[in-house]
């Protein structure tokens, strides 16, 4: 255990500042400092730091704390692990009591196995600098490939000996334990019990997480065997998810920060000559098609990437991989295809960084006007191949979320394609209608969700129409409760005070079924607690013992903070919702109403077609005419109650 004599000295050093820059480009505003929430996804930043304070606080998505709460959270660190972090990166001495033998036994499996790793990464660097056979063999391929002794260093590359069970041996020789060799997958056992190394007679490429830490590795034969996997990965394990991992990223995030782009390319070697050639700003797939995880990596540091690939077809491919995925996440994609023959690593040797540069910027190419462009080559004037592209190019330009770039798209694409734009937005915002009733769908099917672990789960978006009415309501509900909205007469003739719980609850319970799992789990206990005759306080769910419900608590009644916040700026008196409570929240219940009426209105129209021509269905049928018209009237009520803006936003 770390002394608290340590501790204190760890707080005093780990300037919150300092700490969250190793993670996120923060920029000065004010007195404070700005940069994009790694906890959640998004476009325009909302976290804050504040060094007077000590603290960060999300107005996205509401998590906040100190430097050591931040670590905790963002590398899934327990508390010590934590402070030990943080003693290192200040070079602050731990003193730590004796640790008994049932603490060591209990320590951290995550930890160990990073030492694991750590210890192995630092044998294979010495077998490729010092043994015989490292050096004959491992050196003398990486040298042969043009990398200096400081990229060698910079990479932490080494050499796994050919022996089959040389690192093994040495590993549980100095005393690590078999099962985090074979955890790691640095050791593989066989059902005799039998353990040899995963890597033996490979080149090996440690993978560095954001902090540096060694991960996995990936391990490159010499023979030209084709019945040998050229590349060996580590498996998946506690600590190394492929899926979440870009190599490079730690020797990249500073150079990523600071140009504000980021260069992707495929593999190991092409992410170690652009650094050599002097470009750091530099990740790598490992050969396979992008993760959403690995995407929003990308974009904690800048929402540009650009793609570089052989000029091949295989390189083209690659290119066109996974990038429907880019683009949803709202980033901008660039593509520059290298000479054919030529990949990074062949180029980077070749050239400067001056000339890369100058054949990256004339060979940057958007990745709509690139796919269109490549397409179109192909389709020889063939209409059938020619409708095939332009639904191919409609499909990637509607997962665009941002409508002002689409229509960007839509015209630069309408010139290239000769077709009216007014073709391709109808064909998109089919396609947008489309993905809209889908996720409507999966939501009225979605399970509760478990209470999340980890700040960056409970995060919600509100990403549909339906998400955001129940929003607004949950926020009206949770901020405005016990506020009396009205009076009405009782039976006796005496007046009873309604106030907004009273009111929201009984609108939602006649008529609305709730989608949100979480504003559901919400509303359920808000009205179970006035159903009992209580009055609540908001703070019983910032405070909530469920995580999720805490969270989200605090996330809705944050909002109402940042919008009066705006309006005093201004200086003017505006009406606040406040003053107009009890329209603000007809509103919110009526739209939402709206909305749903809608919704059904079109499943029944659906179902009139389906069966419109089927003579046994008659009565059917006329039973639907009869909801149809039912529903309708009540749609001309509701928007007879909603302000023209709401109704004509349809
Ligand atoms: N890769 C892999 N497993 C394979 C082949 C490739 O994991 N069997 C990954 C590696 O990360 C590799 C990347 O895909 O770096 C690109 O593959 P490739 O172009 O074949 O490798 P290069 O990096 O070009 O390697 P080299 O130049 O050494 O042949
Ligand atoms: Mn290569």
């Amino acid at each position: 255990m770390i002394d608290k004599g340590t501790i204190d000295k760890i707080f005093d050093a780990a300037d919150i500042v300092d700490v969250v820059s190793d993670f996120v480009n923060l920029k000065k505003r004010g007195v404070n400092y700005l940069g994009n929430c790694p906890f959640h996804n998004e476009k325009t930043p909302s976290f804050t730091v504040s060094p007077a304070k000590g603290i960060y606080k999300c107005f996205g998505c509401g998590v906040g704390g100190n430097s050591v709460n931040f670590i905790m959270e963002h590398e899934q660190l327990s508390y010590v692990e934590t402070l030990k972090y943080l003693a290192k990166r200040y070079h602050i001495e731990v003193v730590e009591k004796e640790m008994t033998n049932e603490e060591k036994e209990k320590q951290d499996a995550r930890e160990s196995m990073l030492i694991v790793n750590s210890f192995a990464q630092k044998t294979f660097t010495q077998n490729l600098s010092e043994s015989a056979e490292g050096k004959a063999v491992g050196l003398k391929y990486f040298k042969e490939r043009g990398f200096t002794d400081i990229t060698i260093n910079k990479f932490e590359l080494g050499y796994c000996r050919s022996e089959r069970d040389s690192f093994t041996k040495l590993a549980e020789q100095k005393g690590y334990a078999a099962n985090y060799l074979v955890e790691t997958g640095l050791s593989i056992q066989r059902d005799n019990g039998m353990r040899f190394d995963r890597f033996s007679e490979r080149v090996m490429f440690p993978i560095h997480n954001l902090m540096g830490k060694v991960i996995g590795f990936g391990g490159r034969t010499l023979r030209s065997d084709k019945k040998i996997a050229k590349y060996l990965n580590s498996p998946e394990s506690q600590i190394y998810h492929k899926s979440r991992v870009l190599y490079g990223l730690f020797f990249a995030k500073k150079s990523i920060s600071k140009n504000d782009k980021c260069y992707m390319v495929e593999g190991y070697t092409d992410v170690m000559s652009m650094h050599q050639a002097g470009i750091e700003n530099v990740v790598s797939s490992s050969g396979t098609a992008l993760t959403a995880d690995q995407i929003r990596l990308i974009k904690r540091f800048t929402p540009n990437i650009t793609v570089l690939y052989d000029g091949d077809a295989a390189g083209i491919k690659a290119a066109l991989r996974g990038i429907d995925l880019v683009l949803e996440e709202g980033m901008n994609v660039k593509v520059v295809l290298l000479p054919e023959g030529e990949d990074p690593d062949s180029y980077a040797h070749k050239h400067s960084a001056t000339e890369f540069y100058d054949f990256i910027s004339k060979n940057e190419t958007d990745f709509i006007t690139f796919k269109t462009r490549l397409l179109l080559s192909d389709t020889d004037n063939d209409p059938v191949k020619k409708a095939n592209l332009i639904s191919d190019i409609v499909r990637t330009i509607s997962v665009i979320p941002d409508g002002i770039i689409r229509s960007v798209y839509i015209k630069e694409c309408s010139t290239l394609l000769s077709v009216d734009e007014k073709v391709l937005y109808a064909e998109i915002n089919k396609i947008i209608r489309k993905k809209r009733d889908q996720n409507w769908q999966r939501q009225q099917n979605a399970p509760l969700p478990p209470a999340p672990e980890h700040v960056a789960e409970s995060y919600i978006p509100a990403s549909t129409k339906f998400e955001k009415f129940e929003r607004e309501i949950m926020r009206l509900l949770l901020s405005y409760g016990p506020k009396v909205l009205f009076n009405i007469e009782d039976e006796n003739n005496k007046q009873e005070e309604v106030n907004t719980a009273n009111y929201i609850i009984k609108e939602i319970e006649d008529e609305i079924e709730l989608q949100s799992p979480i504003y559901k789990l919400i509303f359920n206990e808000y009205s179970a607690i006035v159903a009992a005759g209580k009055g609540v306080d908001s703070t019983h769910f910032t405070k909530h013992e469920n995580q999720l419900i805490s969270r989200s608590a605090a996330d809705l009644l944050a909002d109402i903070h940042q919008i009066s916040k705006m309006w005093s700026k201004k200086g003017t008196y505006i009406a606040t919702e406040e003053d107009n409570l009890k329209s603000t929240i007809d509103n919110a219940i009526n739209g939402y109403k709206y909305e749903i009426v809608m919704k059904i209105l079109k499943e029944i129209e659906d179902e009139i077609k389906q069966i419109q021509n089927q003579e046994e269905q008659k009565e059917k049928l006329e039973e639907l005419y009869r909801k149809y018209m039912a529903y309708t009237k009540y749609k001309m009520e509701i928007s007879k109650t909603l302000g023209e803006r709401i109704v004509l936003k349809r």
